[in-house]
């Protein structure tokens, strides 16, 4: 079978990157990771990339005038390395629409919230400040706006009485590392099919 490769966009820690890592070491994975990508130098993801023998670049948002042509850098890369998928993996930056619109069907991000509920950033504390009794994460096909697209996966988690960001932080986390490989393998084997504004696994 043909492992569909991936490129995996970081700004930080990677402990989803890992997921991914971990779950492509399967050789019976449909996806496997040709290379990270990080805006920022000293994301610890390029390291748990670097031991597992994949293909890092830092491509530095500061060294460029404007938005497009960081997209154009990132673009070249991932195409150059034959990627057929980009993951954004705790990725914080906007994309243009003429980048996402290149990616169109074949770009996922994980966001730490049950969308459409709490889009933009800090979305942990935008729950709690709500008083949501449910929160979450959701794997989501990548479309111009902000955290939107069709959505492949979601899991749910209980917002605990005396939670506090951090605590629901981590609860979520542990269920996206569960749920990114899920939704990838689903992409990569092609059981995705959209209708609308739903995504259906075949
Ligand atoms: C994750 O919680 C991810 O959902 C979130 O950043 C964290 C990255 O952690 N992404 C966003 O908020 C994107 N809008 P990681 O670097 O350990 O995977």
């Amino acid at each position: 079978m043909a492992r569909t490769p991936v490129g995996v966009l970081i700004s930080g820690g990677g402990s989803n990157l890992q997921a991914l890592i971990d779950a492509a070491a399967d050789p019976a994975y449909p996806a496997e990771i040709v290379l990270v990508i990080s805006n920022r130098a000293d994301a610890y993801g390029l390291e748990r990339a670097a031991k597992a023998g994949i293909a890092t670049r830092v491509i530095d948002h500061k060294g460029f005038a404007e938005r497009a042509s960081f997209d154009a850098e990132l673009d070249a890369a991932l195409r150059g390395a034959g990627c057929g998928i980009v993951c954004l993996a705790g990725f914080m930056r906007v994309f243009t629409p003429g980048f996402v619109e290149g990616w169109s069907g074949r770009m996922l991000n994980i966001h730490p919230s049950l969308l459409p509920s709490f889009k933009g950033l800090h979305v942990q504390r935008q729950a709690l400040e709500a008083g949501v009794k449910i929160a979450g994460c959701t794997v989501h096909l990548v479309t111009p706006d902000l955290d939107d697209g069709p959505i492949i996966e979601q899991a749910a988690v209980p917002v605990l009485d005396d939670d506090d960001e951090a605590t629901l932080s981590a609860r979520i986390l542990e269920q996206e590392h569960r749920i990114y490989p899920r939704a990838l393998a689903a992409l990569a084997a092609g059981r995705i099919r959209i209708e609308g504004r739903r995504a259906r696994s075949a």
